[in-house]
């Protein structure tokens, strides 16, 4: 049996679409119609007129494409697939957090689950985080749960007083200065683009700063030839397809999102065959997880 074949008949059948972030498998983004960053691939969730979704990533984003689309079956293949650094902020501690800074507006990454969104006031993506930030009119901010994106932030925004969550991602926290000095030795023409889910040492040594699709813009668009790319490698099938004519090195430490690599063709098939693994939300609270992502999409496009 072709797998991809099999796939592309149910697509058709069940008029489903495949969306797959940057980090998933090579197999899995090149059988993906939409292959995205974690914002776009919000947008196109909410706005795509498919009545099934089959979205390829980890759990929060399935989840986030069901709270802003009630109405379609989104079906999340590999429901093994969730985000270690979501899973660090529990409801609990965030209604104890925010007793602790009653002023504060409540910012989320996307990275969350939907309890703690639901306890949110705004939702931000790495490539949204600024802009939305810049609409906010408050002193104070709880961010959460990403401590190094919340601290690349907070450095853009002097006046305001940051309260952050002590949260991290085991794939970005593994590479270390030296990892990327020692390539940039080698190599001293490569620029070094950096995901800001990375430590402050390593955001230092940065040439680029941005998201996993802003990364990779950047490397069409920028005249280098050479790149130290320091996020997860799954964004580098991308950049070579983009560029072939580019080179790309990665720091000497594994960068692995293991979920992200959990999802295979199998599964995408299978799913859709049975109708398996489809996310299915408490509607009290995707209502209250719904506003969270809702202010995301308002305030990314206000341009006060
Ligand atoms: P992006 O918002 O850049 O897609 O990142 C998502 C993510 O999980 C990074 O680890
Ligand atoms: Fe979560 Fe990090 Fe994997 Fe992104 S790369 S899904 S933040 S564990």
């Amino acid at each position: 049996m072709n797998l991809i074949e099999e796939i592309n008949k149910l697509k058709r059948e069940k008029n489903a679409l495949i969306l797959a972030h940057y980090y998933q498998s090579d197999e899995v983004q090149d059988i993906a119609d939409y292959v995205g960053d974690s914002y776009y691939l919000s947008k196109v969730a909410m706005s795509s007129p498919a009545d099934t979704i089959v979205f390829c990533g980890v759990k929060f984003m399935a989840e986030s494409a069901k709270i802003l689309s009630p109405n379609k079956k989104i079906i999340f293949p590999n429901p093994d697939a969730g985000c270690p650094m979501a899973d660090m902020a529990s409801a609990d501690k965030l209604k104890d957090f925010k007793e602790e800074h009653p002023n504060a507006v409540v910012v989320c990454y996307i990275n969350s689950n939907t309890d703690v969104k639901s306890l949110c006031d705004v939702c931000v993506t790495s490539s949204s985080a600024v802009n939305i930030i810049k609409n906010i009119p408050n002193e104070e901010i709880i961010f959460l749960p990403d401590k190094n994106l919340g601290e690349y932030i907070a450095e853009q925004f002097p006046d305001k007083k940051f309260y952050l969550w002590d949260g991290y991602c085991i794939t970005h926290k593994k590479v270390k200065a030296q990892h990327v000095q020692a390539i940039k030795e080698i190599k001293p023409k490569a620029e070094i683009l950096v995901h800001p889910e990375c430590e402050r040492e390593i955001r230092e040594l940065a040439d680029f700063l941005g998201s996993t699709g802003e990364i990779i813009d950047y490397s069409i668009t920028s005249p280098s030839e050479e790149f130290i790319v320091v996020t997860e490698s799954g964004v580098l099938h991308e950049m070579k397809k983009k560029s072939p004519d580019k080179e790309f090195y990665v720091p000497g430490t594994t960068m692995t999102c293991i979920n992200m690599k959990k999802t295979n063709l199998e599964d995408i098939y299978l799913s859709l065959r049975d109708n398996i693994n489809e996310i299915n939300i408490d509607e009290d609270i995707r209502i209250k997880a719904y506003k969270s992502l809702e202010n995301m999409h308002i305030l990314s496009q206000r341009r006060d």
